[in-house]
């Protein structure tokens, strides 16, 4: 029942991952195609952007039916199929729930604007003033100052905490917690195998507050969680809560609210202690992190589709994160970075790979972003966060092995440069290749499966070990690991004499490490081992 704890997640956007019928979009029919691949890789479950009917206002976050499928992806039926074929390979598959708000393009909010009386305005959250909810702050700071909209169909102002185009639901209206209740129901029917759900902390509203994380917000996900386990057990809810660890722990509950929810905290993190060479800020993040009720699991990540958010990160670290990997204003957006993994790191192989191994080996369940399994680039000359979704490079034919369609019909440009361009980098030429960036995630990807102590072992730091290195143990019940890793460009050296450890299994090589004094760790290398007799 607990198979989300020990499994390696991979989000794509349909629309940027394969396109079957050539119109230049990805689709279902492309992304069963490729659903080979993604076994190949070593993915237990497939988390799935939005594909429901929408304007694409926010690339399908935006939604007008939460219903059906935006022709662009496909029908009912081949979505059936994605799901059965996802299950005939052993793989689960998470669409993303958007509970939060919906597009202004939706009926109910077409039918709640048309005037003060209509029968659906209490679905979303209206007001006569733009002050109310004073203290709630604006997520998308770039574009927007206020998350008050006028209405100039029915004169009053609707809350929306994303962009205006998303009106938020309204959930103290009872038909609203009905209808989502129904939908979740809907998807489930069909076979999912739960949700990535989206922005959580943001359901209810009250007066002098921010308006985040509020008791009935908790108390009504905790509804959506029991009638999950009584009418679809097994089935697992994923939360996108951008919180600090303390906030984030209320999200699992008593083991009765999310399965999951992502680290928010800890993914900043990862980038400040390569950047500063230092520890300190990982170590000091994880000690934070409460203990989370054994059923439940972190969800730990490098990218997503949106900005590297510096969102859960101090004032001065977020000038530093920005001056160290966004010196170009035009790289920040909002409150963080609209690069890819591997710009961020210099494209520098050792580096990306220590990130993928520190993502592996510090608890959570790792959730990879489809291409970074590549070292995709991204497009800086598009617009939000379209940079970082651009089409999968699949091999060095016409649009990347993407789509069949004339390139100037694909929905964005594939990356094209010198050095991340799709003739240079894509899955085909590193498939061949056994020292490639791919092979490489790959073989990290499943030894960790292999290795339980990862996904449900205790972490304890290697307490002298130097600050520029991360050392670790995790301990499951029958499993021991030893873990190390380098963060600085020059060798480091790891005390070992009073371990008691004088030889161990590289569970990467499969080689016997004879263990001294000191361990020796080239720049930015890393080790797993396993203890022999000790
Ligand atoms: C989440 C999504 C983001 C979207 C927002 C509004 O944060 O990750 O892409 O824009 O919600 O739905």
């Amino acid at each position: 029942m607990t198979w989300y704890k020990n499994a390696v997640f991979y989000e794509l956007y349909p629309r940027a991952f394969a396109d079957g019928n050539g119109d230049g979009w990805g689709d279902f029919g492309g992304l069963l195609e490729h659903l080979d691949y993604l076994q190949w890789l070593g993915v237990d479950c497939v988390w799935l952007t939005p594909f429901f009917p929408s304007p694409l206002k926010d690339d399908g976050y935006d939604i007008s039916s939460f219903y059906g499928i935006h022709p662009q992806y496909g029908t009912l039926e081949e979505f059936r199929l994605v799901v059965d074929e996802i299950h005939e390979r052993g793989m689960k598959v998470i669409p993303d729930l958007v509970m939060n708000h919906t597009s202004e393009e939706h009926p109910w909010f077409r039918m709640a604007r048309r005037s003060r009386e209509s029968r659906l305005r209490d679905f979303y959250v209206w007001s006569d003033t733009p002050d109310r909810y004073a203290g709630t702050r604006v997520i998308f700071c770039d574009t927007l100052d206020s998350n008050w909209s006028l209405d100039p169909v029915s004169g009053q102002y609707y809350w929306h905490r994303f962009f205006a185009s998303q009106p938020d639901l309204n959930y103290d209206s009872p038909r609203v917690q009905q209808a989502m209740l129904d939908i979740i129901k809907y998807w489930l029917d069909l076979g999912v195998d739960g949700f990535r759900v989206d922005a959580v902390p943001y359901l209810f509203e009250r007066e002098g507050t921010t308006c985040e994380n509020l008791p009935e917000t908790h108390a009504y996900l905790k509804r959506i969680r029991r009638y999950i386990d009584e009418t679809f057990p097994g089935r697992v809810l994923l939360a996108e809560a951008n919180q600090w660890p303390k906030d984030t722990l209320p999200y699992f509950g008593d083991g009765d609210e999310f399965h999951m929810g992502f680290h928010f905290p800890l993914m900043p993190r990862l980038y400040m202690a390569l950047a500063r060479q230092d520890n300190a800020s990982i170590i000091d993040i994880l000690n934070q992190t409460p203990d989370i009720p054994a059923c439940c699991q972190w969800g730990s990540f490098l990218r997503n589709h949106d900005e590297l958010t510096l969102e859960m990160v101090t004032p001065e670290d977020r000038e530093f994160m920005w001056n160290f990997y966004a010196p170009e204003r035009d790289q920040r957006l909002n409150m963080g970075i609209r690069r890819r993994l591997a710009p961020l790191m210099g494209n520098d192989r050792r580096k990306i790979a220590l990130m993928y191994s520190m993502l592996y080996t510090l608890p959570g369940t790792p959730v990879l972003y489809y291409g970074d399994e590549i070292g995709m680039g991204d497009n800086l000359a598009l617009p939000d966060r379209n940079g970082v979704r651009t089409p999968m490079q699949w091999d060095a034919s016409l649009n990347a092995g993407f789509s069949s369609c004339a390139p100037d019909a694909l929905y964005s440009p594939v990356i094209d440069d010198p050095v991340y361009g799709y003739r240079q980098v894509n899955v085909q030429a590193q498939r061949a290749d056994p020292a490639s960036l791919l092979n490489q995630i790959r073989h990290l990807t499943h030894t960790f499966k292999r290795l339980p102590a990862l996904s449900e072992g205790r972490l304890d730091w290697l307490a002298d070990a130097p600050a520029n290195s991360l050392c670790f143990w995790r301990a499951s019940e029958d499993q021991r690991l030893f873990v190390l890793h380098n963060l600085s460009d020059a060798p480091v050296s790891i005390p070992t004499a009073h371990l008691g450890l004088w030889a161990a299994r590289n569970e990467l090589t499969g080689q016997r490490v004879e263990i001294g004094a000191t361990l020796v760790l080239p720049p930015f290398g890393f080790l797993w081992l396993s203890p022999l007799g000790s």
